[in-house]
């Protein structure tokens, strides 16, 4: 082949735009979105960002998981028009997920939640803030026409607590997510290696050449407003004594009576990993349960969540919706969480990954490569709509058999 034939089959590769769009335009999954974030962020937010409880083995089996469990596709594979849309909680959204609430998503960008709500507003997803947002819950429903959920953490004060409900309510969401898993805090040792006590970084020698070493970060951080807890009530000197006593070890599930007192909305349960516990939320009159173990940062060596969560979906039968979250990294893993009954899927971090990587944009890029794995995985089992992937789809992988010592392998004596 003569040079000015090859030439017209070449594509010079434009070189990236600068900012955002540039840094995420070589990422073909949410882990390569990871590495641009991790290069972005100093060490404390990084360690807060990645780490797990104790031994991180809950962590890492949260990934594992996912390699146990195969797609077993009937022929014919042919689904061209592929509608990811379902109905969460009665609202009809074009994605089977959703934006999990997380604490202090502005030690990632210096917008946080309103980078993330904004980005959930562009694809018509829900978002869920958490009680320790660094944004009010007034400014965050200002943002966005998405489906908003409000994570609710019960802390001593019985009174605090009720007031953030009602102020949420009052803000317009649509619905009430009760955490359970956190009634102490866990021992997060990246975060304690890297001197962070939320919220407060040690200042030290280290932490200081770190800062210079993400200039751009810390000029941000140094540059907006501090980071606070406005739906804990007012930035003062409480705040921080609030903090501390936050996770006292005093929730209950007698908690649920006076919250479902409280919220005549959707309520749900979020933490749950027996399937137990999904029947006593439906006696209780809540509306749906999340299968979740806090994306491996609570209670080390509970199970992986989709291990969980077809026993989990048995139980609740049609009395409750039941979601997941917890090590989901790609639109295969939410597949298979549907496929096992699941309503829809929580993303943690993989969507904090855009957020530290590019802010808004990083968030919307995280969502469509999401949505589009999901689309193509669902197009190649032939599955045309979210209800045509079900459990005959999945299978457990079975362990390699032993080699059978009789049988003489070629090039092996
Ligand atoms: C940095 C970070 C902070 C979090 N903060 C909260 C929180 O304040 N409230 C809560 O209910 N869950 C919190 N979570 C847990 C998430 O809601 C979700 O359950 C978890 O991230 C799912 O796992 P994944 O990160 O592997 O997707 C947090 C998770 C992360 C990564």
């Amino acid at each position: 082949m003569r040079l000015s034939e090859t030439l017209p089959l070449l594509r010079v590769a434009r070189p990236p735009a600068p900012g955002g769009a540039g840094r995420l335009a070589r990422c073909r999954s949410i882990e390569d979105v990871a590495r641009v974030a991790r290069r972005r962020l100093p060490i404390g937010a990084r360690n807060y960002l990645d780490g797990g409880g104790e031994g991180e083995y809950t962590l890492r089996r949260n990934r594992a998981a996912f390699d146990e469990l195969e797609l077993l596709p009937e022929m014919p594979r042919e689904a061209q028009d592929v509608d990811t849309s379902t109905t969460v909680l009665g609202r009809r959204v074009p994605l089977p997920f959703a934006l999990a609430p997380v604490g202090a998503p502005r030690m990632f960008h210096h917008d946080g939640e309103l980078a993330v709500a904004r980005a959930a507003r562009r694809a018509g997803i829900p978002y869920g803030i958490s009680t320790l947002a660094t944004t009010s819950v007034e400014d965050v429903a200002a943002e966005t026409n998405s489906p908003l959920w409000f994570q609710l953490y019960v802390w001593g004060d019985r009174a605090e607590a009720k007031e953030a409900v009602l102020r949420a309510k009052q803000a317009g969401f649509d619905a009430l997510l009760f955490s359970v898993d956190t009634s102490l805090r866990s021992k997060r040792e990246r975060e304690q290696r890297a001197g962070l006590d939320l919220p407060q970084a040690h200042l030290s020698v280290r932490t200081f050449l770190d800062g210079a070493l993400h200039p751009e970060w810390a000029w941000h951080f140094l540059n907006s407003e501090t980071i606070s807890f406005p739906n804990i009530g007012p930035p003062d000197h409480r705040s921080r004594e609030k903090l501390d006593h936050m996770f006292d070890g005093t929730v209950s599930l007698e908690d649920l009576e006076w919250i479902r007192e409280l919220w005549e909305g959707p309520l749900l349960l979020k933490g749950v990993i027996r399937p137990e516990e999904a029947l006593r939320a439906a006696d209780a009159g809540l509306d749906g349960v999340i299968v979740s173990n806090h994306g491996g940062r609570q209670l080390d060596h509970v199970p992986a969540t989709i291990d969980m969560l077809a026993q989990i979906v048995d139980a609740a039968g049609d009395r409750l919706e039941v979601m997941v979250d917890s090590g989901f990294r790609r639109g295969s893993d939410i597949a298979v969480a549907l496929a096992l009954g699941a309503k829809a899927v929580l993303l943690g971090r993989a969507h904090l990954y855009g957020l530290a990587a590019a802010g808004e944009a990083g968030v919307r890029y995280c969502i469509e490569l999401l949505a589009e794995e999901l689309r193509m995985t669902m197009g190649l089992c032939g599955a045309r709509n979210v209800s045509e992937l079900s459990p005959e789809l999945i299978r457990r992988r079975e362990p390699a058999s032993a080699p059978d010592p009789d049988v003489v392998h070629p090039g092996r004596g």
